[in-house]
This record gives C-alpha cells, structure tokens and sequence, in this order.
C-alpha cells in the first residue's frame, strides 16, 4: 500500500503544526504549507527524512492559491486529507479595524479556503475516497461582536462545508469541521484577542480554558479520519454550542454584549 499523504495549510505554527506532528506520528507524509518558508524548520526532523515537502506562499492572494493548487496536480495521486487550518482575525471595533487585515481574513479564512478545497475534493471525488479537516473556530455559532469579520468568516466555513459533506454522500469523500475555542497559539496575540487583558470570573474562565494546540490537533484529527461531521473541543466549548441550539439569538447576542464589557 502507498503511503498516506496530507496537504496542511497553516502548518508551520499553532494548531496547524500540532495537526501536521500528530499526522507524521501516524505514519503520513506531507504537503507542508506555510506563509513563510522558514516556519517549517520547526518539522525539522520530518523534514529531513523527506517526509515533508515545504511549500511557502501567501494564501491571502491568487497567485499563491494558485501556485498551492499547481503543487497538489504534481503529486503522484490526489491527497489522502486535506487540513485547512491557515487562518487569521482581528479583535476590536469593525470600524476601527484595518481595512487590509479585513481583506486578508476574508481572502485567507473564505476565499482561500473554497478554492483549495474545491479542488481537491474534484480530485478526490474522481479516486473514490479522501478526507478533510476545515479548522473554523466557536465563533461560528454566534455572532460575535469585536470579533465581527473573523465570526462571520468561520460561519462560512462551517456553511459551506457542511453543504458540500451532503453533496458528497455517496461518493466517499468526507468533510469534518473543528470547532476549537481559544487555544494557546499565536493567534490569540495576533488577533490581539485580550485574554490577558479580560477582567474578573471572565478573565480567570478564559485563562483557565484555553486549550492545548496538541489536544486539540489530536481531537481533529481523529474526527476526520473518521468521517464525523464535527467536532468541537473543550467542555465550556461543547456547552456554548449547546447553548446557542436552544437560546434564541437574541439572548446569545445579549450574552456576548455583557462579555464584551468585560474583556
Ligand atoms: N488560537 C485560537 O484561539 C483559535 C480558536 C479557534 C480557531 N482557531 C483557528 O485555528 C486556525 C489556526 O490558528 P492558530 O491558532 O494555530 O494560530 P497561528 O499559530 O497564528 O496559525 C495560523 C496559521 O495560518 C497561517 N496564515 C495566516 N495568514 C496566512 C496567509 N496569508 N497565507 C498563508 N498562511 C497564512 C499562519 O502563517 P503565519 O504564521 O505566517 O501568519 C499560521 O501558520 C485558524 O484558522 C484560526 O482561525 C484558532
């Protein structure tokens, strides 16, 4: 039997490079990819028994999806899994915010992500079988002010992906969406999401739960070789998304309105 192979954007950092760790522990080689060629030294090991191939573009524009899809047509058969994790947000005001961080979130966590996915799941539609991993966030089951962009892109990704899992009944081809909460990567610093700076029980609460990158690498993972339609980590995560199935809108909106005061 051929080896298994992954494509995994946003593999050089956070919960990206814990899912491509926890991929070469299980034996797959892979497609590597970064914004930053350098970020990859940290699979130095893999790297260097040529389980992984390096691949560095920006996804937030054409030419590097464009390149990244190239890539893909030249290996030996369509990927095994597809992880999509690259990702990026930004904490504060809507309108404060910098319109090119906008643009980019959207390019990166929407655009990116569909065109990517798009393609692969062609490929592996015309094999018979592939899996895939879409990394979107909690802040896909409310809206979330602050958050206003970032929420409603990973709104997107469980949308579409969930459309397109029922699409595919029947053709062997599977897609699974991760739902982490706040995980301790760089994201939080880059988002400036204020964990450190969040007040009081809220504050204590976030600090408390933040996840580990590697549990939650693992949880994926698991989910999408199996073929499960979601999975969300953590126990205060699992009951945010209980809640927003019962809580009518307005009562979630008003519950993020009071957090927001806080943080
Ligand atoms: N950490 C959290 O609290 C949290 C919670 C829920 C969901 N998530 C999601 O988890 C995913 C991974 O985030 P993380 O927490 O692991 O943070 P991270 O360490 O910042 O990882 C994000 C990854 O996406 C890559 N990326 C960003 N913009 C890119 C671009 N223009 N082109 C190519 N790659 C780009 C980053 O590369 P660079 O390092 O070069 O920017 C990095 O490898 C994201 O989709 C995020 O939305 C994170």
């Amino acid at each position: 039997m051929s080896e298994r192979r992954a494509v995994v954007t946003g593999a050089g950092s956070g919960i990206g490079l814990a899912i491509a760790r926890e991929l070469l522990s299980r034996g797959y080689s892979l497609l590597a990819c970064s914004r930053f060629d350098h970020e990859l030294d940290a699979l130095a090991g893999a790297l260097a028994r040529g389980r992984v191939d390096r691949f560095a573009r920006d996804l937030a524009t054409q030419e590097g999806v464009s390149d990244l899809l190239a890539t893909v047509d030249r290996l030996e058969s369509p990927p095994d899994l597809l992880v999509n994790c690259a990702g990026l947000g930004a904490w504060g005001e809507h309108l404060a915010i910098d319109d090119a961080r906008t643009r980019a979130t959207i390019a990166v966590n929407v655009a990116a992500l569909t065109a990517i996915t798009t393609h692969v799941v062609r490929a592996m539609v015309g094999r018979g079988s592939g899996r895939v991993l879409q990394v979107a966030s909690t802040a896909a089951f409310q809206p979330v002010p602050m958050f206003a962009t970032y929420a409603a892109t990973k709104h997107y990704v469980r949308a579409f992906s969930d459309a397109l899992r029922d699409e595919l009944d029947g053709t062997g081809v599977t897609i699974t969406v991760l739902y982490p909460g706040p995980t301790k990567t760089a994201f939080i610093d880059a988002a400036r999401f204020p964990i450190e700076g969040a007040a009081g029980s809220v504050g204590w609460i976030a600090k408390q739960t933040l996840l580990d990158p590697a549990d939650v690498a693992k949880k994926g993972v698991d989910a999408a070789l199996r073929g499960d339609r979601g999975v969300v980590v953590g126990p205060l995560n699992q009951l945010q998304r209980a809640l927003s199935k019962v809580l009518p809108d307005t009562a979630t909106r008003a519950i993020w309105k009071a957090l927001r005061g806080r943080m």
